[in-house]
């Protein structure tokens, strides 16, 4: 999760048990290099690199290979054109898929697993399936490899149903973007908690940077006028030029941004893209990720 999952909520999710997965797809090979490293120096445990299947990522998987990382979660489409690089290093692929054609394609390429992400997600969601509906999809299909459910999961009860599903494994976003470890914005991890289910939306709204690229975010003060503008695009949209988000290094960002707030950010908050899946009814307060994971492994 870019902006929230940093090298410190992914070791401590990889410390408790769980797989964590560091998001190095907007990064230069130095910046993997040294998010990879500060991750090793607080786990030994094994972690995944998240990458887009979309843009040219050899750099940056042969940097993380370098460094020792073997798991490659793909998104965002046909991971093909990366398929060689992580051969060449005897790399695993976790593709993300959203539909059973692309599931089959992931397979065919050698994929080790899949996290099969249901329309309920948060962040950039490809699919339009429900969660359950492709599960099913996927696991009738018997691929061989472990299936990881994902969208809208937030609570132990959620585990146990996946499985009952014939899920592998299940996979959390919002819930750790409220972890103690998490980088994401104070104000951003208390919007969540304090939404109630049904808070959020499916949009293409916060596109700047990342166009035609829809995602589940809270419906906030951005996309409701937006919304009430009647969606207009690119241009013709309110408040398009008012700086939002000021990063660390003192650039800011407009309305409409693509990134989500993180801690040392500052502006309004509110008015950026919170992403957030369906299952954000049921996150009630801030906690470490083993906390997390526990309560997750001992509620089955
Ligand atoms: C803040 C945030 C950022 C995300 N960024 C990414 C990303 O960079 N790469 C990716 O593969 N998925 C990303 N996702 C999607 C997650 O990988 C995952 O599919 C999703 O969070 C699962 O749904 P849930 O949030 O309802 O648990 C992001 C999700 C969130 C909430």
């Amino acid at each position: 999760m870019g902006g929230a999952a940093g090298p410190d909520l992914v070791a401590a999710v990889a410390n408790a048990g769980g797989l964590g997965i560091l998001p190095i797809w907007p990064d230069t090979p130095e910046a993997a290099k040294a998010s990879i490293e500060h991750t090793q120096k607080r786990t030994t445990k094994a972690f995944a690199v998240n990458l887009r299947s979309d843009l040219e990522q050899t750099a940056l998987i042969e940097t993380a290979a370098n460094a020792g990382v073997r798991l490659f979660n793909l998104f965002w489409g046909s991971p093909a054109k990366s398929m060689p690089a992580i051969e060449a290093c005897d790399g695993r692929l976790i593709a993300t898929i959203g539909d059973l054609a692309s599931a089959k394609e992931a397979v065919d390429l050698g994929a080790a697993a899949l996290i099969a992400q249901g329309v309920e997600a948060g962040g950039h969601v490809l699919g339009e399936t429900l969660r359950d509906e492709l599960l099913a999809q996927v696991v009738s299909e018997s691929f061989g490899v472990p299936i990881i459910a994902a969208g809208g999961l937030a609570t132990a009860s959620d585990v146990s149903h996946v499985l009952s599903l014939g899920a592998d494994a299940a996979l959390f976003g919002t819930r750790f973007v409220v972890a103690q470890e998490s980088i994401a914005h104070p104000e951003y991890k208390n919007a969540i908690i304090s939404a109630p289910s049904g808070a959020t939306v499916r949009t293409t709204c916060f596109d700047g940077f990342w166009p035609n690229a829809p995602h589940r975010v809270i419906r906030n003060s951005t996309f409701q006028v937006w919304d009430e503008a009647g969606q207009p695009s690119e241009g013709h949209r309110p408040g398009e030029g008012d700086p939002i988000l000021t990063f660390p290094n003192g650039s800011s960002f407009p309305r409409y941004f693509v990134a989500t707030p993180s801690i040392g950010m500052s502006g309004d908050i509110e008015a950026s893209a919170m992403y957030a899946g369906e299952g954000l009814g049921e996150i009630q307060q801030v906690q470490p990720a083993a906390e997390i994971i526990a309560e997750l492994v001992e509620g089955l």
